[in-house]
């Protein structure tokens, strides 16, 4: 298979000894993040402080994953963390009425579960589909689990632990059919999944920059549909989150316009300069072409597990057409214990519970993924 992007691997300076294949945890640091992250050290070290400069950053981090998700900077916010966003949207939101229900699966990211289950104190009522690993009906669940009661549907696009796609544009209609908003957790998809929240009608959606976005924990974009933000006040807020933060006035509380009422403190300003970087190589490349690369690699995967007999926990059966992101799990007993394995053998993997993920991004050869499943069956054998 020939490997589109190849002129950017001299980008990752890992690869040269490592095939890591780990962007469903931590993707690979590239030599432009690595100078953002230099320059905002630089930058301390020279200026001693500079609010100008972080200013800058954050907005063009900001300004990076717009793009990506064809939305206009204002309509997103800069947080900490998915779980941050999550429950800044869940203050905001009011669980005392008849509508309070929160729909989300046993698939989504633990973490945001609860955040929702947190909610319960405030009234509201967490129901749970049942998600299959490897299942291809999650999208069909959900939406025949939306009704009249429900408040809030919380989905994540891709999942964690085996890759399926949620379709969000079906989710999203399901629950706008009901009077419902949906919380899109696209940790896992972001940088690697083409997303319009415009043409797929989006309320709210987030991800944090370690996985496919290039970049390091600490920072999350939130995006929220901007007349929605408008009627939304977060009880979890700070001074980021004021009309203008710099006013140092402790008597009034007013909300900024659009997303950024959801800003809280101090915003992770090298975090944000890795952010810019990373995004700004994704956008370079483009997404759409990313995601096509990454499904051929899907196959491949696919197709190499059947063939060395290894158990998929992922959806998309040897030639079924692939209805998962670019993260392939296999069943693994010790799977921590493998991962450390592989390590050894020059493969970065993950871990989680009894899978072993394989999650290749746009600098990955088709070889590493299929040295790397060749690797699992043999230590596993
Ligand atoms: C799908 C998904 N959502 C959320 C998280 C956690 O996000 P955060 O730590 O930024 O709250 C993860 C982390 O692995 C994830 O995979």
């Amino acid at each position: 298979m020939k490997h589109p992007f190849s002129s950017y691997r001299k980008l990752f300076p890992i690869l040269q000894r490592t095939a890591q294949l780990s962007s469903c945890s931590q993707s690979a640091l590239s030599l432009p993040v690595r100078r953002a992250i230099d320059d905002y050290l630089e930058v301390w070290l020279q200026r001693g402080a500079d609010w100008g400069y972080w200013m800058e950053q954050v907005a063009l981090a900001r300004a990076e994953f717009a793009r990506m998700i064809h939305a206009e900077p204002g309509d997103v916010a800069v947080l900490g963390s998915v779980s941050d966003a999550a429950s800044s949207i869940a203050s905001a939101l009011d669980f005392s009425a008849e509508r309070r229900e929160i729909v989300t699966t046993t698939l989504d990211f633990p973490s945001l579960c609860h955040v929702w289950l947190a909610q319960q104190p405030r009234g509201a009522q967490v129901r749970f589909v049942q998600a299959q690993a490897g299942g291809t009906r999650t999208s069909a669940q959900i939406a025949e689990a939306i009704g009249a009661r429900t408040a809030l549907v919380s989905v994540s696009q891709v999942c964690f632990y085996d890759g399926q796609i949620v379709d969000i544009a079906a989710t999203g209609r399901a629950a706008r059919a009901q009077g419902a908003l949906q919380f899109v957790d696209a940790y896992q998809s972001a940088g690697a999944v083409s997303i319009d929240v415009r043409a797929q009608e989006l309320d709210m959606l987030a991800a944090g920059a370690q996985k496919y976005l290039l970049g390091i924990p600490g920072i999350a974009f939130l995006y929220v549909r901007p007349t929605l933000a408008q009627r939304l006040r977060p009880t979890i807020t700070g001074w980021f989150g004021r009309v203008d933060p710099f006013a140092f006035d402790p008597l009034h509380l007013d909300f900024a316009d659009g997303a950024a009422r959801f800003n809280t403190g101090t915003p992770p300003m090298m975090c944000a300069c890795a952010a810019r970087a990373s995004m700004a190589l994704l956008n370079e490349i483009g997404i759409p072409a990313i995601e096509a690369y990454l499904a051929e690699l899907s196959a491949l995967a696919l197709e190499e597990a059947a063939r060395l007999g290894l158990s998929v926990a992922s959806p998309g059966a040897c030639g079924a057409p692939v209805a998962k992101g670019a993260n392939t799990a296999i069943h693994i007993p010790n799977a921590a214990r493998v991962e450390a394995q592989m390590l050894q053998s020059g493969y970065v993997v993950s871990a989680r519970n009894d899978v072993i993920r394989i999650a290749p991004h746009f600098y990955n050869q088709a070889d590493e993924v299929v040295g790397a499943l060749r690797e699992l069956a043999r230590l596993t054998r």
